[in-house]
């Protein structure tokens, strides 16, 4: 009783004051609800913002009580309004919505005014009964509803402000707005006529493994290629470009490869490493899921294997062609295609019937000079509920080669099955995703040792993907099973939420990437993605090259995650700035980090082979910056420095650390990406 009469007193106190800061023309006090005005372009962690409707568009419900009007968000969100000291008060009651029953979910409401906190709901969990809020706004600009995910790191949550309102001077609506650039603009320049030689530096083979290997160059064609130092037993094709063939013996040869049109001439050196390791720069390529999921066929994966060599995509490096889940049989899909035998009488797994031909499939990619890769789950089910390899280990590995595989992506989905005790080949008892028994270090460990020795034992090097969103560490262990990648978070969406908070959890791994280990942050989301319901990335252009900066600085695996035949110029602008991917497949192997934060920028410095160093100014702000920057001894750079911007490739400036400075413009969720190279290297 006492709150509500001080909640009134509240209000009629800031309606005194506000009208006494008035002007004659605006005195009659009014009530605009949330739900009124534009909603569409608060940024969200899942979903559509809901206007007086939850993510999931049912009715909103705290704790069992239902409301008609408010805001049903994803967390993490940020919705920001323009008020212009208009507004007097707002309330609201806020909660969980009861849709998220069956998981824990937790979140914290938090009212930001013009930069301060005004108001914080304090943790709040699923069940708990909505929490009224009032907040005093005379003089507030700017108001930002923010709902945080509680600390619990959790992507389930769904919050919402219900009945919330706002009373104002008189003014009837407000301006929601969303400052980061919606207006895409391109950056890389056209490739020269003239060759360019973009295929990786150094490559690893085993001994008596097919050699593969594409000479991937920009330029006019015809075109024709070379390289002279090939070891016995490896050749090349002069128009096609493709190395083949395969070394008997372990042991590092130094080839230099040329690449001719009528403009020119382009060499570079190309280390060939025969030994025990391979995918010593990380993977570079396409994977069906963020695109097709459980739409996924054979004829899709050739046109997309087709569409990265019409597109220009294989002359800047890109390689792998991916099918995702959705190649076996399932369980429990209506869809026919998708119903038939697991595996036949010898227990060799079956594809399902949109993948009628495993090897031709292989066959078909090779034949364009691109590799290809597959996917399956330790469990005795993948994570859409297609059969996984639990038990058939052997058989699956020596399947994978006999069709000619040269990447598998082996994901934990069902595994925690396993853990439990229960059967494997029961449907009605075993869940997709169980992570049960994937934070005890034993039992993460096992099913990927087993997978990574059979992989191992085949007589091609077929790339070894982890995916197990980093349980147990996976980047502190991942090599002892031969793993190559490994993702270290969950699964990634095309929003800015996900992308942000994937590329702020690296840090802690990075120390473990090295040629052959990449942490994996998860694929691409730039493009026309979306998991079977085809969109452009929610992504804002300036994100979508913050997105593609950090991947490369973190040396994370590049694979793209769009439809490959709507590939726009934006798109493909993003995709084949040859200097930006040299970062990311820079033969030193090292992954980035942030040292130094000011504000939202944080600085993150990639050490690379030539003594040089990437630096990405990354903007996670809301507000452009534009500054000098002089701490350069901070992030580890002495003496004189040529500055490269890399994707405008061109030179900016050069500068001695201990006097210069730069003037910097990072725009908000965006980028400045620049390579420091020692003056005396471009002398
Ligand atoms: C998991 C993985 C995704 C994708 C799906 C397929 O969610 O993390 O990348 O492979 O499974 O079902």
């Amino acid at each position: 009783m006492k709150i509500k009469n001080n909640t009134h007193l509240s209000i009629i106190l800031g309606l005194v004051i506000s009208f006494s800061l008035m002007g004659p023309e605006q005195l009659s006090a009014q009530t605009v609800w949330l739900d009124q005005l534009d909603l569409s372009v608060a940024t969200q962690g899942h979903g559509t913002p809901g206007s007086n409707k939850s993510v999931d568009g049912k009715t909103l419900t705290i704790a069992g009580k239902t409301f008609d009007r408010g805001f049903g968000t994803h967390a993490e969100s940020s919705l920001l309004i323009q008020l212009d000291g208009k507004a007097i008060a707002f309330t609201a009651q806020v909660g969980i919505d009861d849709e998220v029953a069956g998981r824990q979910p937790a979140v914290e409401f938090i009212i930001n005014g013009d930069g301060q906190k005004l108001w914080s709901s304090g943790v709040m969990r699923l069940g708990d009964a909505a929490k009224s809020c009032l907040v005093q706004l005379a003089g507030i600009q700017k108001l930002e509803l923010v709902v945080t995910d509680g600390g619990n790191g959790n992507y389930y949550d769904h919050a919402d402000w219900a009945d919330a309102k706002f009373e104002t001077t008189g003014v009837t609506t407000f301006k929601t707005y969303n400052p980061v650039a919606s207006e895409p603009y391109i950056l890389t320049p056209q490739p020269s006529a003239k060759p360019r030689i973009n295929s990786a530096k150094v490559f690893g083979v085993r001994p008596g493994s097919p050699f593969q290997y594409f000479v991937a160059a920009t330029g006019d064609r015809p075109m024709s290629f070379s390289a002279s130092g090939l070891p016995k037993g490896l050749k090349i094709d002069q128009q096609t470009g493709i190395i083949s063939g395969s070394l008997s013996k372990a042991g590092t040869y130094e080839v230099i490869l040329g690449a001719k049109n009528a403009k020119g001439k382009a060499e570079k050196k190309l280390r060939i490493v025969c030994g025990d390791r391979i995918a010593l720069t990380p993977p570079m390529g396409w994977n069906s899921w963020n695109c097709f999921a459980n739409e996924v066929s054979a004829d899709k994966v050739k046109r997309a294997a087709d569409a990265m060599v019409k597109s220009g995509l294989i002359n800047h490096g890109w390689t792998y062609v991916n099918v995702d889940d959705f190649w076996e049989n399932n369980r429990d899909s209506k869809d026919q295609s998708l119903r038939g035998k697991f595996r036949d009488e010898a227990g060799n797994i079956v594809s399902n019937s949109r993948f009628v031909d495993m090897k031709d499939l292989a066959d078909y990619v090779h034949s364009l000079g691109l590799k290809i890769g597959l996917y399956s789950s330790p469990g005795p089910w993948t994570c859409g509920g297609c059969a996984g390899s639990y038990g058939y280990e052997k058989q699956d590995a020596e399947s994978y080669a006999k069709w000619g595989f040269d990447y598998l992506k082996y994901d934990w989905c069902s595994y925690g099955n396993v853990i439990n005790g229960l059967p494997n080949n029961d449907p009605s008892k075993v869940s997709s995703l169980s992570y049960k028994g994937g934070n005890e270090l034993n039992t993460a460990i096992k099913p990927f040792k087993i997978m990574g020795e059979y992989l191992r034992q085949q007589p091609r090097d077929i790339v070894f993907s982890v995916c197990q969103y980093g349980m147990s560490d996976v980047w502190k262990w991942g090599d002892s099973v031969n793993g190559n990648c490994w993702r270290t978070t969950n699964d990634i969406t095309d929003t800015w939420v996900s992308v942000k908070n994937i590329a702020l959890d690296q840090d802690k791994s990075a120390a473990y990437a090295k040629p052959g280990n990449w942490n994996d942050p998860d694929m691409l989301v730039v493009g026309t993605v979306g998991w079977g319901n085809p969109h452009k990335s929610k992504l804002k252009p300036d994100e979508q090259y913050l997105h593609i900066s950090l991947w490369s600085l973190f040396s994370a695996p590049l694979l793209i995650g769009c439809d490959m035949e709507k590939l726009d110029d934006f798109t493909l602008n993003l995709l084949t700035n040859d200097e930006v991917i040299e970062i990311n497949q820079d033969p030193l192997g090292k992954q980035a980090t942030c040292v130094q934060t000011i504000g939202d920028l944080r600085i993150y410095v990639k050490e690379l082979e030539d003594g040089s160093r990437a630096v990405g100014f990354c903007n996670f702000g809301l507000d452009r910056m534009e500054f000098s920057y002089k701490d350069f001894e901070k992030i580890g750079l002495n003496g004189r420095f040529q500055v490269r911007d890399l994707w405008r490739q061109t030179n900016i400036s050069e500068i001695e650390t201990k006097s210069g400075e730069l003037l910097l413009k990072v725009p908000a969720h965006g980028v400045v990406l620049y390579k420091f190279s020692p003056a005396k290297l471009m002398e």
